[in-house]
């Protein structure tokens, strides 16, 4: 017996380009897409959100409790003055910053975070 199963999946996608009309976005470099990441860096956003989601947006720089981190180890100086490096980055984690609390992360998660932040 043959059953004929047809599944039309037929997506249709309407490629209309906004971005160029998107006003009010600085130009940061764009962040690399989710389909994209890594294994590290999937774990790395989980990490992120566990730890850092609740006073941190990824994706803009608009600030929620803390700056908007997106794009931040590609700026040329964070908020505080200090360059975007790892060694800075791990210090203000693990130590916080100001009213910035530190958090407790071993050393995967906190590779697999920093591979995040490289992300975004
Ligand atoms: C309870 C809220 C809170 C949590 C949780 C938090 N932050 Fe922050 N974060 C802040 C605040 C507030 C600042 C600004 C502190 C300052 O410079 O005075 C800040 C600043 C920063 C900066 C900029 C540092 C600089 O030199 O300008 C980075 C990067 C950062 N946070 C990353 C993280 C990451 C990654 C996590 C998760 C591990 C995290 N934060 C968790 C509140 C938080």
């Amino acid at each position: 017996m043959h059953t004929r199963i047809c599944s039309c999946a037929l997506a249709l996608f309407s490629g209309i380009s906004t971005l160029s009309l998107m006003a009010g976005c600085k130009s940061l470099p764009p962040s690399k897409p989710e389909s994209e990441w890594t294994p590290e860096e999937a774990r790395g956003a989980a990490v992120f959100h566990q730890a850092c989601a609740k006073c941190h947006y990824p994706t803009t720089t608009h600030g929620l409790h803390g700056p908007g981190l997106q794009a931040i180890t590609k700026v040329q100086s964070m908020p505080s003055g200090a360059p975007p490096t790892d060694e800075r980055l791990t210090a203000v984690i693990l130590h916080g910053h100001g009213t910035m609390p530190g958090t407790a992360l071993d050393d995967q998660q906190l590779h697999d975070l920093l591979a995040y932040m490289h992300t975004l």
